[in-house]
């Protein structure tokens, strides 16, 4: 379909892996939240199955809402330039919001979020990444909770694509794109 070859190259993270951080993040965030009601806005499209595996673990009296962005289109690489797809539907006003992300790269795309989401008074805004990649940032941003840290590989799986295709791989894998 193009001229390029992909392979998964090896499984960076298994389901076991993923299940037992997502416990742990869980536990943690619901301490963190005690007594409150914690907003989660999922961020589409990758964070859905991360969103969905963390707060069916957290027994927080919680809230959920989704906004999409788009930055990367079918490229590997950022536009640098992330739209807003889709709106939250709840007011953020005095709320304790948790971004629920699936990836940190660039930063741009939390940059932006922390930045517009902010303007809306929120009580707290903190971020939930699964998997990190800080040696690619472009722009600094706090991630108060991360799954965990990784090397700069082409991730896919879990919620994360290519080309919008392999989001409903089980496991976290790591694509190489070779031209054919
Ligand atoms: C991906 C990912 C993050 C963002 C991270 O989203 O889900 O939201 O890029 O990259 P950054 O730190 O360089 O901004 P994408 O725009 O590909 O949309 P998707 O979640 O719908 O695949």
């Amino acid at each position: 379909m193009t001229g390029t070859i992909e392979t998964i190259e090896q499984q960076l993270l298994s389901e076991q892996q993923l299940a037992e951080r997502v416990r742990e993040l869980a536990q943690q965030l619901d301490r963190d939240y005690a007594g409150k009601r914690p907003l989660l806005v999922v961020v589409l499209k990758g964070s859905a199955i991360f969103a969905a595996d963390l707060m069916r673990q957290m027994s927080s009296d919680l809230e959920v809402d989704f906004i999409g962005t788009s930055s990367y289109g079918d490229a590997t690489e950022s536009s640098g330039h992330v739209r807003i797809v889709k709106d939250i539907e709840a007011s953020l006003q005095g709320r304790d919001v948790l971004l629920v992300e699936d990836i940190g790269d660039t930063g741009l795309t939390l940059d932006y979020l922390l930045r517009t989401l902010s303007l809306r008074e929120p009580a707290s805004l903190k971020i939930c990444a699964l998997l990190d990649k800080p040696s690619r940032r472009r722009v600094s941003i706090p991630v108060d909770y991360v799954g965990f840290s990784i090397e700069d590989h082409f991730v896919i799986g879990y919620g994360l694509d290519y080309a919008s295709r392999y989001r409903n791989l089980p496991y976290v894998g790591v694509l190489s794109l070779k031209p054919a």
